[in-house]
């Protein structure tokens, strides 16, 4: 049987056309979603005495969210959506997700600004530690092997639209046995910088 009649045997997935709406933070088109609440966070920020303190005056709000389209859950599909940060700080934090290797290592993912002003912080097992600044319109694309996390450093919504493999899966689990990611992404008094995280111990591997 020749190539053309095998590939003509599979039978495709219907496109699917999703709209974000940067300002509700909501994908219409998506079929999955879940949101973190600063309850959820405990341990994520360094100071804790902060941490508890913004508990008091919490109002339960999600603290950031995720909608998401799964088409093809196979290694040759893809999963978009979009990822919504409310802006604040616990302590000198800027609020951020918890963020993740890919459970499939090699699996890359492009983020693009659609709302606000971000960080995606970027970190490899070796050592190696940036911050990419992310404005509305700006993409980065994150390489395999590179764990990420999105911070809100602005004074409004950041929301990013993502992209990447549907077989890639999330490891959280090798962030918090470094004791946290090698940077800290803070306020300064002018803006936002990034500084060492003194309870990080280094990555597995
Ligand atoms: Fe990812």
């Amino acid at each position: 049987m020749s190539d053309l009649n095998l590939r003509a045997r599979v039978a495709p997935a219907d496109p699917v056309k999703l709209v974000p709406d940067p300002t509700t933070g909501t994908l219409t088109g998506s079929n999955g979603r879940y949101e973190k609440r600063l309850t959820d966070l405990e341990g994520l920020y360094r100071d804790e005495a902060a941490f508890f303190a913004s508990l008091k005056d919490d109002d339960g709000a999600p603290v950031y969210w995720v909608e998401s389209s799964e088409v093809e859950p196979g290694p040759g599909g893809l999963i978009t959506g979009i990822s919504v940060l409310e802006p604040g700080r616990v302590g000198a934090e800027y609020y951020m997700t918890r963020g993740h290797l890919h459970a499939e290592a090699d699996r890359s993912e492009v983020y693009t600004c659609v709302h606000g002003h971000g960080v995606m912080l970027l970190e490899t097992l070796d050592g190696r530690s940036e911050a990419v600044e992310l404005r509305v319109g700006e993409t980065v694309y994150v390489p395999g092997h590179w764990i990420h996390r999105s911070v809100n450093v602005g004074q409004e919504r950041f929301a990013t639209v993502f992209v990447y493999a549907a077989d890639a899966g999330q490891d959280y689990e090798v962030i918090r046995e470094a004791g946290g990611m090698r940077s800290l992404v803070v306020a300064d008094g002018q803006g936002w910088t990034t500084v060492p995280n003194p309870d990080h111990v280094g990555y597995r591997g």
